[in-house]
């Protein structure tokens, strides 16, 4: 062994063991300190952060779901865009927003300012509910129902956009929800492709 090897099995040479310098005691209080901080925002930002679902949460079959969603479809049903219904449910009802491989089902009509009971589940396999252009993500798991309270407070078409990756057609994977501004002005009337941009085409992901 030459005289620099060093092995763990003994000490390193030099003054290692002497005492910290000050301003390095300083440096590990404020880190230390600081995680302190982070520390006590977690359970803070839980219970006065307004950016947790609102989540009611429970496991549902996947079967039962989709079931329960195209009992949903059947019930508020005002239109279709190229075969995916758009359905407009009356406000302060349970919405049902189906993930599967790969789209988004139904298409759903919500009034600006209403609250709803939003349900999100995956009849396959995880996906990611993205809302855009808003910043609003939230995951889509197979078992499990999310019922999210939202409230939209925008007014226009958006899309909702899968952000989980989760499979071949993970990027083609886009949905749509229109916001209209007071009660449904559609309802009995379907809102075509000309209502907005419409839904994006496979192979268009962008
Ligand atoms: Cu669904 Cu990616």
């Amino acid at each position: 062994m030459t005289p620099e090897t060093h092995t763990g099995l003994e000490s390193p040479r030099g003054v290692w063991w002497k005492p910290a310098h000050k301003a390095e005691k300083i440096w590990v209080g404020i880190a230390f300190a600081w995680c302190m901080v982070l520390f006590a925002m977690m359970p803070l930002w839980h219970l006065r952060g307004g950016q947790n679902p609102s989540g009611i949460r429970r496991r549902v079959d996947p079967q039962a779901y989709e079931h329960r969603t195209q009992e949903f479809i059947a019930q508020y049903k005002v239109g279709d865009d190229r075969g995916m219904p758009i359905v407009a449910p009356p406000p302060g009802s349970d919405v049902y927003l189906a993930a599967r491989q790969f789209q988004w089902t139904p298409i759903l009509q919500l009034e600006k300012d209403k609250e709803y009971v939003l349900h999100l589940s995956s009849l396959d396999v995880n996906h990611g509910f993205s809302l855009y252009p808003l910043n609003v993500n939230f995951q889509v798991i197979p078992g499990y129902d999310y019922g999210l309270r939202v409230k939209p407070t925008q007014s226009g078409d958006f899309r909702i956009i899968c952000n989980e990756f989760c499979g071949i057609g993970h990027h083609v994977m886009v949905g749509r929800v229109i916001v209209v501004d007071g009660a449904s002005p559609s309802v009995g009337e379907p809102v075509g492709p000309s209502a907005g941009p419409p839904v994006l085409p496979a192979g268009g992901a962008r």
